[in-house]
């Protein structure tokens, strides 16, 4: 959803001063005091991130192998050259981000590679473009191990902040562990989160079936975040209509209303 509004705004930065629309870089909501790291920021979609990012007042710490395409010109904007895959290097440059700006209150995974290739050749007249096990093992390598160590270091940032909370979908769904008998489905989680964390559980499954759609859960869950974010609603219900498909956007809203009714 996010990947998808970005490109929206990219192509809109072009049609800049026709009236009513966002521009990046453009304050249309305000990120000021929140840090946000951006995976693959130096060029690309992630630059055009951190620039809307800037331009709604967040400091952006850029993660990426290369430097920026663009000179850095504020001191809100760091930049630290690593590449996500390595554990050590990762967990530095997130030490480095709490000791510049203190705090840590978004990640953007959006650093990503793609080779495009074939399967298998089988004519035999362009065996170089034929998948490799090197090929693969760099993709999986980047877009998969890449962004599990970088949401891993981050998040265990996110859960000592105090003022955090944890929401949860209370749906069960058993992993393949316990569906073989080799693990038990934890009793009482929830209980035990409520211990140490402030916790908000919702039945959204529930909530969007009610609305006559199951898949629309995931928007019940963005109306219960929204609930605990200082955002407007309003830009919530602008961004929801600027992003999803047209003829899904009233099921859309009434599902973030739901969510936001819930809390
Ligand atoms: N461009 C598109 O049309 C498109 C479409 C769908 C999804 N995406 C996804 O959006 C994301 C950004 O795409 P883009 O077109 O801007 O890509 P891009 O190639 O222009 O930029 C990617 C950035 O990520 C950095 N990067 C790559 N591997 C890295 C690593 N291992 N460690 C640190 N930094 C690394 C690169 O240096 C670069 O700055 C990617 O995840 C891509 O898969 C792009």
């Amino acid at each position: 959803m996010q990947i998808r509004y970005y490109n929206k705004l990219w192509k809109q930065r072009n049609a800049r001063g026709r009236k009513g629309e966002a521009a990046l870089g453009d304050k249309w909501i305000d990120l000021s005091g929140k840090t946000v790291i951006v995976t693959g920021g130096s060029m690309g979609i992630g630059e055009a991130i951190t620039a809307d990012l800037r331009g709604c007042g967040a400091r952006v710490a850029i993660f990426d192998m290369a430097p920026p395409k663009y000179e850095i010109k504020d001191t809100d904007t760091m930049f630290i050259k690593l590449d996500i895959r390595n554990k050590g290097d990762v967990e530095d440059a997130v030490r480095q981000v709490r000791e510049r700006f203190g705090c840590i209150d978004a990640l953007v995974n959006n650093a990503g590679v793609t080779r495009p290739r074939i399967l298998v050749d089988y004519y035999k007249q362009r065996p170089q473009y034929e998948l490799s096990e090197e090929d693969f093992d760099f993709m999986v390598g980047v877009n998969q191990k890449g962004t599990f160590t970088v949401t891993q270091a981050v998040t265990r940032v996110m859960f000592e902040k105090k003022d955090g909370v944890i929401i949860i979908n209370d749906q069960r769904i058993d992993p393949i562990t316990v569906v073989t008998g080799a693990a038990q489905y934890p009793e009482n989680i929830i209980e035990t989160l409520k211990k140490e964390h402030n916790v908000v559980a919702v039945d959204a499954m529930a909530e969007a079936k009610k609305l006559g759609n199951a898949k629309i859960f995931n928007t019940i869950i963005i109306g219960v975040a929204a609930k605990r974010m200082d955002f407007d609603k309003k830009q919530w219900l602008e961004v929801i209509e600027n992003t999803v498909p047209p003829k899904t956007i009233e099921l859309n809203k009434a599902a973030f209303e739901a969510g936001y009714a819930l809390v």
